[in-house]
């Protein structure tokens, strides 16, 4: 009678597997498990049943595992946070930058006039933007000293101000707005030999 349910069991579980229905493979992973505890306590069952039952296990968990994985970093990756540039002229630039990306490339990407000079190598001020909301200050990363350096020789420089190559777009960055100072020093086309400290 006990084997008769095992058995049962048993083919209920490859039906769902067999079926493809990927949707209820977690489901049946759950089911499997009522079914090793089952397992469990017989002893009169075979080992090399057990055995099987096992395989089958580690293999619905992984793939479970693997799936879930995979989802979620796809979330990540299709994730975008919305930026603002402000623009010499004040006029406003709305664009969604993907989690990971630099605030310079999202501006390039997108047509945005921010230079860029030594394309995000921290050998210029050029990229130098002005965070507008204190907040979203706060929330990025203290500078690096190879940034202060270069921040120092910016034009206009402000409490708030970053290089655009050195802000990373993450989730709590979300709605940050950048203003682009009206004017930027290039030490190639200026001439402008920076001091050894
Ligand atoms: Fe040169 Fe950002 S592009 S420091």
């Amino acid at each position: 009678m006990v084997l008769h349910r095992i058995s049962r069991l048993g083919s209920r579980i490859l039906k769902e597997i067999v079926g493809g229905r990927r949707s209820s493979i977690c489901g049946t992973w759950n089911l499997q498990r009522s079914y090793s505890q089952c397992l469990r306590s017989l002893p009169m069952v075979q080992s090399q049943t057990r055995i099987s039952q096992e395989a089958m296990f580690l293999k619905n968990y992984k793939f479970c595992s693997s799936s879930s994985t995979a989802v979620e970093k796809g979330d990540e990756e299709n994730e975008k946070i919305n930026v603002t540039f402000v623009d010499k002229d004040g006029e406003e630039i709305h664009i969604k930058v993907p989690v990971g990306m630099s605030m310079l490339e999202a501006a390039h990407e997108n047509d945005i006039e921010l230079e860029g000079a030594c394309e995000g190598s921290l050998a210029c001020s050029t990229c130098h933007v002005i965070v507008m909301d204190t907040e979203y200050y706060n929330k990025l990363e203290d500078p690096t000293d190879e940034e202060n350096d270069m921040l120092d020789l910016a034009f206009s420089l402000t409490e708030t101000s970053r290089l655009g190559c050195q802000i990373i777009a993450k989730p709590e960055l979300e709605g940050i707005r950048l203003a682009i100072p009206a004017a930027t020093r290039n030490f190639a086309v200026d001439g402008y030999v920076p001091k050894p400290h």
